[in-house]
């Protein structure tokens, strides 16, 4: 060992690594590489949690599910009220749809998987084509915007709650309180901040009972999600309208957060490399290689995949207690010279073997097919309408996201 990695290694890792700090917004890459350094799996004190940092032992995690999903696991987390003072988050939360026990998870996925298969990706493109299109309309000819106002920040939105099928009325009223939904069961944030996000959702679902009750009132002819799970719902016993409600703010939780995040990096990888955008879009499946290439570039996590002890146990060499945190980290790969050739330089042809961007295992993402065709449809509209597109000076970096690095406005020029 030399003396470096020796100094390295004897300071506290939260002074190496802490993604609320100025340096990571600017660059993460070197607190990732110090935290991959310190082993498997090590303990970081901010967030009283283990770090899980290598892709095998995340990976066998993944597939193997030996640590909870459940946030009601947590060591800190709330203790579940007795069932007659649940609220609606509690009810929707508690034992239902993918929260669940595996068993009734693994039911869940299998019912619903076929309504996310690639074949119905080509449905939901039909759908929300015409909502892109609209939102790149309305902008008109200019000279320069604001990707994130105008774009960025309306499509994951838009395009979820149309393939759900939530009527247009409700958009404005559920979308000020949806988006929050994956905060609930953020552990790394401040309880007050949950419990905002956990009044939102409240709200929330009491919208999408309203929308679930005019559904059943007049079902129309309509084949989007909404009416495919009442289907499921009459034919299964063991799905209930709970298992709905859970799993459309679910998708619009899970959906929304992350290809928000998704949509400024494409558009800032792929102008910061303007040669590679033809390759990158030349067809649905080259850009879902570049996507991969996308986020691995970017590497904008800042906490991974919560997992949750289930019992004492001995784990990577360490002895972990019921209830602790053990966070998944794939993302501190991503510039690592050990796992990648050369991982500094951006190429959308980059072989990924395994792409576990989205996954792996049981829990492997449900919406990665919808996430990429809806980004790959933006981005060949943005680069069909603004061939001579360019970044508009370095966007400023902004660290209030809950869970990546992300960027305060995204000027565009688009030389027309
Ligand atoms: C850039 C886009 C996205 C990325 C990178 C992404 C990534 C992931 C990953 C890595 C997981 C596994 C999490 C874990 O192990 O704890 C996951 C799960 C999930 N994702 Fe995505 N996702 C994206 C978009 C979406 C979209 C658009 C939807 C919904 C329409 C969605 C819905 C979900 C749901 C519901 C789960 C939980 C699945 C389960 O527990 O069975 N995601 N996603």
């Amino acid at each position: 060992m030399n003396a470096a990695t020796e100094a390295n290694n004897n300071t506290p890792i939260e002074t190496l690594f802490d993604p609320s700090s100025e340096a990571y917004l600017r660059d993460p890459i070197p607190q990732c590489l110090a935290l991959a350094s310190r082993g498997p799996l090590v303990w970081y004190a901010p967030w009283q949690a283990w770090i899980m940092t290598r892709m095998p032992d995340i990976m066998d995690c993944w597939r193997r599910e030996y640590l909870s999903s459940d946030f009601y696991d947590w060591e800190f987390a709330p203790p579940r009220p007795p069932e007659d003072q649940w609220s609606n988050f509690e009810r929707a939360m508690i034992g239902h749809s993918l929260l669940a026990d595996h068993d009734h998870h693994r039911l869940i996925r299998k019912v619903v998987s076929p309504a996310f298969s690639r074949n119905v990706v080509d449905e939901i493109q039909r759908r929300i084509k015409p909502d892109v299109e609209k939102l790149f309309d309305e902008l008109g000819d200019v000279e320069r915007f604001d990707y994130i106002e105008k774009i960025a920040s309306r499509i994951p939105f838009i395009s979820i709650s149309r393939m759900v099928g939530v009527p247009e009325r409700y958009w404005p009223e559920i979308e000020r309180v949806v988006l929050t939904f994956t905060e609930t069961w953020n552990p790394t944030i401040s309880d007050e901040r949950r419990e905002a996000a956990r009044q939102d959702s409240n709200r929330a679902i009491e919208i999408l009972q309203r929308v679930i009750a005019e559904r059943r009132a007049n079902p129309g002819e309509d084949d989007d999600f909404l009416s495919v799970l009442l289907k499921i719902e009459a034919e299964n016993d063991k799905f209930s309208e709970w298992d709905i409600v859970t799993l459309i703010l679910a998708l619009i939780g899970a959906g929304a957060d992350t290809t928000l995040v998704a949509q400024q990096w494409s558009v800032y990888s792929l102008l910061k490399h303007p040669g590679q955008v033809a390759t990158a879009l030349a067809s649905p499946d080259a850009f879902s290689n570049a996507f991969s290439e996308i986020m691995r570039w970017s590497t904008q996590s800042k906490m991974g995949f919560a997992r949750y002890a289930p019992e004492d146990m001995e784990l990577l060499g360490q002895q972990i207690r019921k209830g602790q945190m053990v966070l998944l980290m794939p993302h501190l790969k991503d510039r690592d010279p050990a796992y990648y050739s050369e991982p500094e330089r951006f190429d959308v042809q980059r072989e990924f073997n395994p792409d576990v961007l989205f996954g792996y295992g049981p829990r492997y993402c449900i919406g990665a097919a919808l996430a990429k065709r809806q980004l790959y449809l933006t981005m060949c509209e943005l680069f069909r309408r603004f061939p001579k597109l360019e970044l508009d000076g370095e966007p400023e970096r902004d660290g209030s996201d809950h869970n990546a690095v992300v960027f305060r406005e995204l000027w565009v020029k688009t030389n027309a």
